[in-house]
C-alpha cells in the first residue's frame, strides 16, 4: 500500500522552502584559507596547478589576510616557502625566516579579526623535502624531528599565530607541540593537529605550490588509504595529547573517515580539500565540463554534512564573497 499523500517534493518546490529545510548550511566563518608565502618574491607567482592561487610576496600576502578578515573566515593558515634548505629545515626557527615574518606581518594586520594559523612542518623547510629528518638510513627519525617542532612550535608562537598545525604526522606530534607551547608559556595557543592524514597522489599541486624537494612519497609516516579504524586511534591520541582541533585530510576522498571521526570527537573537526581536489574541479570547468561554482558549492556542503565544523580550502574567500551576496 502507498500513501500518496506522503509526498517528500512537497518540500522541494521553491528555492525559499528548500532553504527552510536545509539541514546544513555554510557560512562564511566555517572556511579556512590556506595561502603560500615565498621568500624574496617580487610579483605573486602563479601556481599553473591551481590555477587562481598564487605563491604571495609579502605585500600580496597582506592584502589577502585583509581581505580575508573583510569576509569574516574563520581563519588562514600560512605555509612559507624559504629561500634557502639544509637537511634539518632550520629555516623554520628562525624568527627572521619567511613563515615566522609572515606571522608577524599578518597578524600585525588583522589582529584578533581573523584566527591566524601556520603549518607546522618541516617539508618545506627540508631540502630533501621530508616532514622531519632523516636517520642515516634515510628513513625519517620520529622524536629528532619532535624535538625540532617543539622549537619551531614556540618560534611560530612567538611571531604571534594564534593556531599551529602540525602537519607531519610522527607519532607524539601534538604532544610534543603542546608541551613546547607551555613550557615557554603560550598556554593560549591552540594546537590544530592533522590527526587523519592520508598518504595521498591528491597533493600533487601543493608539491608545485611550495617547490616541494621531494623525491618519493610519504607512505611511512602518513596513513595508508585501506585504513578506516585507525584513524579513531590517531585522533583519540591526538586529543589525549592536547589537541584542540582535529583535522581529517584529504576531505573529498576520506569522506568516510570525516564523518567516523565527527560522531566520536570530543573536539572541533576539521577537513582539509586539498590542492588536487581543487585543481580537478578547476580543470573540469575550465574544459566547460562542470559548473564550477555549483560544483564547488556541492563538494564543501557534502564536505560539512559528512561532519565536518570547518573546512580548509582555496576557494575560501571567493566562496565568502558568494554567501556574503547571496
Ligand atoms: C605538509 C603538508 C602537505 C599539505 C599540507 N601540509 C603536503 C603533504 O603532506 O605531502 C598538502 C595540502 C594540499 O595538497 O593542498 N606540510
Amino acid at each position: 500500500m502507498t500513501f500518496p499523500h506522503t509526498r517528500p517534493r512537497r518540500l522541494r518546490t521553491s528555492a525559499a522552502i528548500r532553504r527552510l529545510v536545509a539541514e546544513h548550511r555554510l557560512s562564511t566563518s566555517d572556511l579556512i584559507l590556506p595561502v603560500f608565502i615565498r621568500e624574496d618574491l617580487t610579483e605573486p607567482a602563479p601556481i599553473g596547478s591551481m590555477p587562481g592561487v598564487v605563491q604571495h610576496t609579502a605585500d600580496s600576502l597582506r592584502r589577502a589576510a585583509v581581505q580575508a578578515a573583510e569576509l569574516e573566515l574563520g581563519g588562514i593558515m600560512l605555509f612559507g616557502i624559504p629561500k634557502r634548505r639544509d637537511a634539518v629545515g632550520s629555516a623554520a626557527l628562525d624568527p627572521e625566516g619567511v613563515l615566522n615574518v609572515a606571522i608577524r606581518n599578518v597578524r600585525s594586520e588583522v589582529g584578533d579579526d581573523l584566527v591566524v594559523m601556520s603549518d607546522l612542518c618541516l617539508d618545506e623547510f627540508t631540502d630533501h623535502g621530508h616532514c622531519g629528518v632523516l636517520d642515516a638510513n634515510g628513513y625519517v627519525d620520529n622524536d629528532a624531528t619532535l624535538e625540532i617542532y617543539g622549537h619551531m612550535a614556540i618560534a611560530q608562537a612567538e611571531a604571534g599565530v594564534q593556531v599551529v598545525a602540525p602537519s607531519g604526522m610522527m607519532d607524539g606530534g601534538t604532544g610534543a607541540v603542546r608541551q613546547a607551547l607551555e613550557s615557554a608559556g603560550h598556554t593560549n595557543t591552540a594546537v590544530m593537529a592533522y590527526a587523519a592524514k592520508y598518504a595521498s597522489a591528491f597533493y600533487g599541486p601543493f608539491r608545485e605550490a611550495v617547490d616541494s624537494q621531494l623525491s618519493g612519497d610519504r607512505r611511512t609516516y602518513q596513513m595508508d588509504a585501506s585504513n578506516r579504524r585507525e584513524a579513531l586511534a590517531e585522533v583519540r591520541l591526538d586529543v589525549e595529547e592536547g589537541a584542540d582541533i582535529v583535522i581529517v585530510k584529504p576531505a573529498m576522498s576520506y569522506l568516510d573517515i570525516l564523518a567516523d571521526v565527527a560522531a566520536v570527537s570530543p573536539v572541533p573537526v576539521a577537513a582539509y580539500q586539498i590542492s588536487g581536489e581543487y585543481a580537478m574541479i578547476e580543470a573540469a570547468a575550465a574544459n566547460g565540463w562542470i559548473d564550477r561554482r555549483g560544483a564547488i558549492m556541492e563538494s564543501l556542503l557534502g564536505i560539512k554534512r559528512a561532519g565536518a565544523d570547518m573546512v580548509l580550502t582555496y576557494w575560501a574567500s571567493e566562496v565568502a564573497s558568494w554567501l556574503k551576496e547571496s
